[in-house]
Protein backbone atom coordinates (compact mmCIF):
# COMPACT_ATOMS: atom_id res chain seq x y z
CA UNK A 1 0.00 0.00 0.00
CA UNK A 2 3.20 2.14 0.16
CA UNK A 3 3.03 5.52 -1.88
CA UNK A 4 -1.21 4.82 -2.53
CA UNK A 5 -2.71 7.82 -2.47
CA UNK A 6 -5.44 8.30 0.68
CA UNK A 7 -8.48 8.24 -2.02
CA UNK A 8 -7.15 4.87 -3.55
CA UNK A 9 -7.01 3.25 0.05
CA UNK A 10 -9.94 0.68 0.42
CA UNK A 11 -12.52 1.59 3.10
CA UNK A 12 -15.31 -0.78 4.59
CA UNK A 13 -18.76 1.11 4.48
CA UNK A 14 -21.11 -1.96 6.44
CA UNK A 15 -21.46 -4.58 4.49
CA UNK A 16 -19.59 -2.86 1.75
CA UNK A 17 -15.73 -3.61 0.78
CA UNK A 18 -14.95 -0.21 -0.97
CA UNK A 19 -11.57 -0.92 -3.29
CA UNK A 20 -11.19 3.34 -3.07
CA UNK A 21 -12.94 6.13 -1.95
CA UNK A 22 -13.85 7.96 -4.97
CA UNK A 23 -17.57 7.93 -5.30
CA UNK A 24 -19.74 9.30 -8.26
CA UNK A 25 -21.98 11.64 -7.09
CA UNK A 26 -26.09 11.90 -8.10
CA UNK A 27 -25.54 13.40 -11.78
CA UNK A 28 -29.05 13.79 -13.36
CA UNK A 29 -28.58 13.73 -16.79
CA UNK A 30 -31.76 14.27 -18.57
CA UNK A 31 -31.82 11.28 -20.42
CA UNK A 32 -34.60 9.33 -19.44
CA UNK A 33 -37.23 9.69 -21.79
CA UNK A 34 -40.67 9.58 -20.52
CA UNK A 35 -39.47 9.43 -16.83
CA UNK A 36 -37.64 6.19 -17.31
CA UNK A 37 -34.16 4.75 -17.39
CA UNK A 38 -32.50 3.84 -21.19
CA UNK A 39 -30.51 1.16 -22.02
CA UNK A 40 -27.97 3.99 -23.16
CA UNK A 41 -27.60 4.68 -19.06
CA UNK A 42 -26.13 1.12 -18.95
CA UNK A 43 -22.92 2.24 -21.00
CA UNK A 44 -22.41 5.30 -18.63
CA UNK A 45 -22.76 3.77 -15.70
CA UNK A 46 -20.47 1.13 -16.69
CA UNK A 47 -17.79 3.47 -17.67
CA UNK A 48 -17.66 4.44 -14.33
CA UNK A 49 -17.97 1.63 -12.10
CA UNK A 50 -15.13 -0.27 -10.86
CA UNK A 51 -14.45 -3.12 -8.65
CA UNK A 52 -15.53 -1.99 -4.94
CA UNK A 53 -15.93 1.41 -6.36
CA UNK A 54 -19.56 3.30 -5.30
CA UNK A 55 -21.64 5.21 -7.68
CA UNK A 56 -24.91 6.81 -6.65
CA UNK A 57 -27.54 7.14 -9.18
CA UNK A 58 -29.69 10.20 -10.29
CA UNK A 59 -31.77 11.42 -8.47
CA UNK A 60 -35.17 9.09 -9.42
CA UNK A 61 -38.69 9.92 -8.43
CA UNK A 62 -40.61 8.52 -5.67
CA UNK A 63 -43.93 9.38 -6.93
CA UNK A 64 -46.39 10.77 -9.83
CA UNK A 65 -45.94 14.16 -8.05
CA UNK A 66 -42.44 13.99 -7.69
CA UNK A 67 -41.12 15.41 -10.98
CA UNK A 68 -39.51 18.35 -11.80
CA UNK A 69 -37.45 18.48 -14.34
CA UNK A 70 -37.55 16.90 -18.08
CA UNK A 71 -36.49 13.71 -18.93
CA UNK A 72 -35.81 12.32 -15.40
CA UNK A 73 -35.97 8.78 -14.33
CA UNK A 74 -38.81 7.56 -11.77
CA UNK A 75 -38.69 4.48 -9.08
CA UNK A 76 -42.44 4.26 -9.05
CA UNK A 77 -43.70 2.18 -11.52
CA UNK A 78 -43.03 -1.43 -12.49
CA UNK A 79 -41.77 0.04 -16.21
CA UNK A 80 -39.41 2.29 -14.15
CA UNK A 81 -37.86 -0.74 -12.18
CA UNK A 82 -37.42 -2.93 -15.10
CA UNK A 83 -35.78 -0.15 -17.13
CA UNK A 84 -33.57 0.07 -14.19
CA UNK A 85 -32.72 -3.47 -13.75
CA UNK A 86 -29.90 -3.71 -16.97
CA UNK A 87 -28.29 -0.57 -15.97
CA UNK A 88 -27.83 -2.03 -12.33
CA UNK A 89 -26.57 -5.11 -13.64
CA UNK A 90 -24.08 -3.50 -15.94
CA UNK A 91 -22.19 -1.97 -12.72
CA UNK A 92 -22.52 -4.59 -10.64
CA UNK A 93 -20.48 -6.86 -13.85
CA UNK A 94 -17.70 -4.47 -13.45
CA UNK A 95 -18.03 -5.48 -9.68
CA UNK A 96 -19.39 -1.75 -8.25
CA UNK A 97 -21.71 -0.71 -5.54
CA UNK A 98 -24.76 1.16 -7.18
CA UNK A 99 -27.12 3.48 -4.64
CA UNK A 100 -30.83 4.85 -6.24
CA UNK A 101 -31.20 8.63 -4.94
CA UNK A 102 -34.32 8.73 -4.08
CA UNK A 103 -36.23 12.31 -5.04
CA UNK A 104 -39.40 14.36 -5.08
CA UNK A 105 -39.33 18.17 -6.30
CA UNK A 106 -41.58 19.64 -3.98
CA UNK A 107 -42.48 23.07 -4.88
CA UNK A 108 -39.37 23.12 -7.60
CA UNK A 109 -41.97 22.14 -10.36
CA UNK A 110 -45.10 22.78 -12.03
CA UNK A 111 -48.06 22.02 -13.16
CA UNK A 112 -47.39 20.74 -16.51
CA UNK A 113 -45.46 17.72 -14.34
CA UNK A 114 -48.19 17.01 -12.11
CA UNK A 115 -51.43 14.81 -12.36
CA UNK A 116 -54.11 16.47 -13.80
CA UNK A 117 -51.97 19.65 -14.10
CA UNK A 118 -52.23 19.86 -9.96
CA UNK A 119 -49.96 22.22 -7.99
CA UNK A 120 -46.57 20.68 -6.76
CA UNK A 121 -46.88 20.05 -2.95
CA UNK A 122 -44.50 21.33 -0.41
CA UNK A 123 -44.44 22.24 2.89
CA UNK A 124 -45.43 25.67 2.49
CA UNK A 125 -48.14 27.42 -0.14
CA UNK A 126 -45.22 30.18 -1.02
CA UNK A 127 -43.66 30.02 -4.42
CA UNK A 128 -40.04 29.63 -5.29
CA UNK A 129 -38.71 33.09 -6.29
CA UNK A 130 -37.48 31.99 -9.83
CA UNK A 131 -34.12 33.91 -9.47
CA UNK A 132 -32.98 31.63 -7.14
CA UNK A 133 -33.88 28.44 -8.74
CA UNK A 134 -30.78 25.82 -10.06
CA UNK A 135 -32.29 25.45 -13.73
CA UNK A 136 -35.16 24.20 -15.41
CA UNK A 137 -38.76 25.19 -15.96
CA UNK A 138 -40.46 27.64 -14.12
CA UNK A 139 -41.94 26.90 -10.92
CA UNK A 140 -46.13 26.92 -10.18
CA UNK A 141 -47.40 27.87 -6.94
CA UNK A 142 -47.08 25.13 -4.70
CA UNK A 143 -49.92 23.60 -2.31
CA UNK A 144 -49.76 22.99 1.29
CA UNK A 145 -49.44 19.58 2.01
CA UNK A 146 -52.20 18.89 4.99
CA UNK A 147 -51.00 16.87 7.65
CA UNK A 148 -52.99 14.12 6.84
CA UNK A 149 -51.81 13.46 3.68
CA UNK A 150 -47.90 13.39 5.32
CA UNK A 151 -48.20 9.54 5.71
CA UNK A 152 -48.97 8.73 1.80
CA UNK A 153 -45.84 10.80 0.88
CA UNK A 154 -43.68 9.10 3.22
CA UNK A 155 -44.69 5.65 2.13
CA UNK A 156 -44.43 6.54 -1.56
CA UNK A 157 -40.49 7.08 0.17
CA UNK A 158 -40.98 3.49 1.45
CA UNK A 159 -42.24 1.58 -1.53
CA UNK A 160 -39.70 4.01 -4.26
CA UNK A 161 -37.30 2.32 -1.55
CA UNK A 162 -38.98 -1.24 -1.72
CA UNK A 163 -38.46 -0.66 -5.64
CA UNK A 164 -35.16 0.16 -5.89
CA UNK A 165 -34.02 -3.04 -4.11
CA UNK A 166 -36.02 -5.08 -6.67
CA UNK A 167 -34.48 -3.25 -9.59
CA UNK A 168 -31.01 -4.60 -8.00
CA UNK A 169 -29.79 -1.77 -6.41
CA UNK A 170 -27.52 -2.06 -3.50
CA UNK A 171 -29.42 0.36 -1.37
CA UNK A 172 -30.80 4.14 -1.22
CA UNK A 173 -29.93 7.65 -1.02
CA UNK A 174 -32.90 9.52 0.39
CA UNK A 175 -32.29 13.41 -1.85
CA UNK A 176 -32.81 15.85 1.28
CA UNK A 177 -30.68 18.45 -0.65
CA UNK A 178 -30.81 21.16 -2.63
CA UNK A 179 -34.06 22.41 -1.96
CA UNK A 180 -36.19 19.97 -2.69
CA UNK A 181 -38.99 18.70 -0.61
CA UNK A 182 -37.24 17.11 1.78
CA UNK A 183 -34.71 20.01 2.35
CA UNK A 184 -38.15 22.66 2.02
CA UNK A 185 -39.24 20.55 5.42
CA UNK A 186 -36.29 21.52 7.07
CA UNK A 187 -35.44 24.87 5.91
CA UNK A 188 -36.63 27.77 7.85
CA UNK A 189 -36.60 29.90 4.91
CA UNK A 190 -38.94 27.85 3.24
CA UNK A 191 -41.33 26.39 6.09
CA UNK A 192 -43.97 28.71 7.55
CA UNK A 193 -46.04 25.73 8.96
CA UNK A 194 -47.30 26.16 12.32
CA UNK A 195 -48.08 22.17 12.96
CA UNK A 196 -46.21 19.67 14.55
CA UNK A 197 -43.84 19.64 10.82
CA UNK A 198 -43.23 23.47 11.45
CA UNK A 199 -41.54 25.71 13.84
CA UNK A 200 -39.45 24.64 15.89
CA UNK A 201 -35.96 22.96 14.29
CA UNK A 202 -37.03 19.21 15.63
CA UNK A 203 -40.30 19.66 13.64
CA UNK A 204 -38.89 21.26 10.54
CA UNK A 205 -36.85 17.81 10.94
CA UNK A 206 -39.79 15.25 11.30
CA UNK A 207 -40.99 14.94 7.78
CA UNK A 208 -36.86 13.90 7.21
CA UNK A 209 -36.37 11.74 9.74
CA UNK A 210 -39.59 9.94 9.53
CA UNK A 211 -38.47 9.26 5.77
CA UNK A 212 -35.21 7.54 6.95
CA UNK A 213 -36.89 5.37 9.55
CA UNK A 214 -40.26 4.30 6.82
CA UNK A 215 -37.65 3.47 4.21
CA UNK A 216 -34.65 1.82 7.13
CA UNK A 217 -37.87 -0.49 8.51
CA UNK A 218 -38.53 -1.21 4.44
CA UNK A 219 -34.97 -2.53 3.25
CA UNK A 220 -32.39 -1.94 6.26
CA UNK A 221 -30.56 0.47 8.11
CA UNK A 222 -27.45 -0.96 6.63
CA UNK A 223 -28.50 0.15 3.17
CA UNK A 224 -29.71 3.56 3.66
CA UNK A 225 -28.19 6.77 3.22
CA UNK A 226 -29.28 10.60 2.88
CA UNK A 227 -28.05 13.67 1.48
CA UNK A 228 -27.85 16.78 3.14
CA UNK A 229 -26.96 20.21 2.05
CA UNK A 230 -27.65 22.44 5.50
CA UNK A 231 -25.49 25.25 4.36
CA UNK A 232 -26.82 25.75 1.02
CA UNK A 233 -29.63 27.74 -0.16
CA UNK A 234 -30.25 26.38 -3.64
CA UNK A 235 -33.99 26.46 -4.72
CA UNK A 236 -34.52 29.20 -2.37
CA UNK A 237 -34.27 27.00 0.61
CA UNK A 238 -31.67 28.92 3.10
CA UNK A 239 -32.02 28.47 6.63
CA UNK A 240 -30.84 30.83 9.51
CA UNK A 241 -28.79 28.71 11.70
CA UNK A 242 -27.29 26.28 9.19
CA UNK A 243 -24.86 24.85 11.61
CA UNK A 244 -27.51 23.48 13.93
CA UNK A 245 -29.21 22.01 11.78
CA UNK A 246 -27.08 20.20 10.38
CA UNK A 247 -25.48 19.12 13.80
CA UNK A 248 -29.24 18.39 15.04
CA UNK A 249 -29.86 16.14 11.92
CA UNK A 250 -26.33 14.60 12.39
CA UNK A 251 -27.24 13.61 15.63
CA UNK A 252 -30.82 12.12 15.04
CA UNK A 253 -29.77 10.26 12.20
CA UNK A 254 -27.60 8.19 14.67
CA UNK A 255 -30.76 6.51 16.44
CA UNK A 256 -31.81 5.19 13.05
CA UNK A 257 -28.41 2.99 12.61
CA UNK A 258 -28.40 4.49 8.69
CA UNK A 259 -25.27 3.47 6.23
CA UNK A 260 -23.95 7.11 5.69
CA UNK A 261 -24.86 10.29 5.91
CA UNK A 262 -23.65 12.64 2.54
CA UNK A 263 -23.49 16.30 3.11
CA UNK A 264 -22.67 19.20 0.55
CA UNK A 265 -19.70 21.70 1.60
CA UNK A 266 -20.70 24.85 2.68
CA UNK A 267 -18.06 26.62 0.34
CA UNK A 268 -20.42 25.93 -2.40
CA UNK A 269 -22.24 28.96 -1.86
CA UNK A 270 -23.37 28.73 -5.38
CA UNK A 271 -23.72 25.36 -6.79
CA UNK A 272 -21.21 25.60 -9.13
CA UNK A 273 -18.32 27.66 -7.34
CA UNK A 274 -16.07 27.36 -4.62
CA UNK A 275 -15.76 29.91 -1.90
CA UNK A 276 -14.23 30.47 0.98
CA UNK A 277 -15.78 30.05 4.07
CA UNK A 278 -15.35 29.97 7.58
CA UNK A 279 -17.90 27.05 7.68
CA UNK A 280 -17.01 23.47 8.01
CA UNK A 281 -18.66 19.85 8.19
CA UNK A 282 -16.46 18.79 11.06
CA UNK A 283 -18.78 19.20 13.94
CA UNK A 284 -21.40 17.37 11.69
CA UNK A 285 -18.74 14.17 10.63
CA UNK A 286 -18.15 14.16 14.68
CA UNK A 287 -21.26 14.28 15.32
CA UNK A 288 -22.43 11.33 13.07
CA UNK A 289 -21.82 7.66 13.76
CA UNK A 290 -21.60 5.87 10.19
CA UNK A 291 -19.89 6.53 7.03
CA UNK A 292 -19.59 10.27 6.61
CA UNK A 293 -19.21 11.31 2.70
CA UNK A 294 -18.55 14.77 1.26
CA UNK A 295 -18.81 16.54 -1.90
CA UNK A 296 -18.82 20.24 -3.62
CA UNK A 297 -15.78 21.25 -5.64
CA UNK A 298 -13.52 18.75 -4.44
CA UNK A 299 -10.51 17.49 -6.80
CA UNK A 300 -7.20 14.91 -6.40
CA UNK A 301 -5.47 17.46 -3.97
CA UNK A 302 -8.21 18.31 -1.33
CA UNK A 303 -9.97 14.95 -1.59
CA UNK A 304 -6.86 13.19 -0.53
CA UNK A 305 -6.13 15.66 2.36
CA UNK A 306 -9.80 15.70 3.67
CA UNK A 307 -9.10 11.58 4.28
CA UNK A 308 -6.44 12.20 5.61
CA UNK A 309 -6.97 14.33 7.67
CA UNK A 310 -10.45 12.40 9.32
CA UNK A 311 -12.60 14.73 7.82
CA UNK A 312 -14.59 12.43 5.38
CA UNK A 313 -14.26 8.68 4.85
CA UNK A 314 -15.29 8.87 0.95
CA UNK A 315 -15.70 11.90 -1.34
CA UNK A 316 -18.85 12.27 -3.75
CA UNK A 317 -17.04 13.86 -6.94
CA UNK A 318 -19.90 15.02 -8.99
CA UNK A 319 -18.48 16.69 -12.51
CA UNK A 320 -15.19 15.96 -12.94
CA UNK A 321 -16.57 12.11 -12.96
CA UNK A 322 -19.20 13.00 -15.13
CA UNK A 323 -16.05 14.47 -17.51
CA UNK A 324 -13.78 11.28 -16.64
CA UNK A 325 -15.34 7.89 -16.74
CA UNK A 326 -12.02 6.03 -15.61
CA UNK A 327 -11.23 9.30 -12.75
CA UNK A 328 -10.34 6.60 -10.07
CA UNK A 329 -7.67 5.76 -12.96
CA UNK A 330 -7.00 9.32 -13.59
CA UNK A 331 -5.96 9.78 -9.85
CA UNK A 332 -3.73 7.11 -9.33
CA UNK A 333 -1.54 8.16 -12.30
CA UNK A 334 -2.39 11.58 -11.18
CA UNK A 335 -3.03 12.12 -15.35
CA UNK A 336 -4.44 15.65 -16.40
CA UNK A 337 -8.44 15.39 -16.53
CA UNK A 338 -10.73 15.68 -19.32
CA UNK A 339 -12.38 19.13 -18.99
CA UNK A 340 -16.47 18.91 -18.43
CA UNK A 341 -18.64 20.66 -21.16
CA UNK A 342 -21.75 22.53 -18.91
CA UNK A 343 -23.38 22.76 -22.36
CA UNK A 344 -24.10 18.57 -22.47
CA UNK A 345 -25.30 17.81 -18.81
CA UNK A 346 -28.57 18.24 -19.23
CA UNK A 347 -29.19 17.50 -23.19
CA UNK A 348 -30.92 14.68 -23.98
CA UNK A 349 -28.66 12.73 -26.59
CA UNK A 350 -27.54 9.17 -25.88
CA UNK A 351 -23.87 9.53 -26.97
CA UNK A 352 -22.55 13.17 -26.69
CA UNK A 353 -21.58 14.52 -23.47
CA UNK A 354 -22.55 11.29 -21.92
CA UNK A 355 -20.53 8.28 -23.21
CA UNK A 356 -18.38 10.47 -25.29
CA UNK A 357 -16.04 11.31 -22.32
CA UNK A 358 -12.49 9.74 -23.52
CA UNK A 359 -10.25 7.41 -21.49
CA UNK A 360 -6.92 7.18 -20.54
CA UNK A 361 -5.04 5.61 -23.98
CA UNK A 362 -3.82 2.35 -21.40
CA UNK A 363 -7.14 2.03 -19.68
CA UNK A 364 -9.64 -0.19 -20.92
CA UNK A 365 -13.39 0.10 -20.95
C1 LIG B 1 -25.08 17.79 -14.24
C2 LIG B 1 -25.30 17.76 -12.77
C3 LIG B 1 -26.39 17.07 -12.26
C4 LIG B 1 -26.60 16.97 -10.88
N1 LIG B 1 -27.63 16.22 -10.41
C5 LIG B 1 -27.76 15.98 -9.08
C6 LIG B 1 -28.70 15.04 -8.59
O1 LIG B 1 -29.44 14.39 -9.34
N2 LIG B 1 -28.79 14.87 -7.25
C7 LIG B 1 -27.97 15.55 -6.37
O2 LIG B 1 -28.08 15.34 -5.16
N3 LIG B 1 -27.04 16.41 -6.82
C8 LIG B 1 -26.90 16.62 -8.14
N4 LIG B 1 -25.90 17.45 -8.60
C9 LIG B 1 -24.90 17.98 -7.66
C10 LIG B 1 -23.67 17.05 -7.61
O3 LIG B 1 -23.98 15.80 -7.05
C11 LIG B 1 -22.53 17.69 -6.79
O4 LIG B 1 -22.94 17.88 -5.46
C12 LIG B 1 -22.08 19.01 -7.40
O5 LIG B 1 -21.82 18.86 -8.78
C13 LIG B 1 -20.81 19.54 -6.74
O6 LIG B 1 -19.78 18.58 -6.82
P1 LIG B 1 -18.58 18.70 -7.91
O7 LIG B 1 -17.89 19.99 -7.58
O8 LIG B 1 -17.72 17.49 -7.64
O9 LIG B 1 -19.18 18.70 -9.27
C14 LIG B 1 -25.70 17.60 -9.97
C15 LIG B 1 -24.61 18.31 -10.50
C16 LIG B 1 -24.39 18.38 -11.86
C17 LIG B 1 -23.18 19.08 -12.39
Amino acid sequence: MEGTIPLLTPYKMGKFELSHRIVLAPLTRMRSYNFVAQPHAMLYYSQRATKGGFLIGETSGISDTAQGYPKTPGIWTKEQVEAWRPVVDAVHEKGGVFFCQLFHAGRVSNYGYQPNGQPPISCTDKMIRSEFQLYGDECSAPRRLLIEEIPKVINDYRIAAKNAIEAGFDGVEIHGANGYLIDQFMKDQVNDRIDEYGGSLENRCRFALEVVKAVAEEIGAEKVGIRLSPFADYNDSGDSNPESLGLYMSEALNKYGILYCHMIEPRMIMQFEREETENSLLPMRKAFGGTFIVAGGYGRDDGNEVISNGGADLVAFGRWFLANPDLPRRFELDAPLNKYDRSTFYTDDPVIGYTDYPFLESSSQ
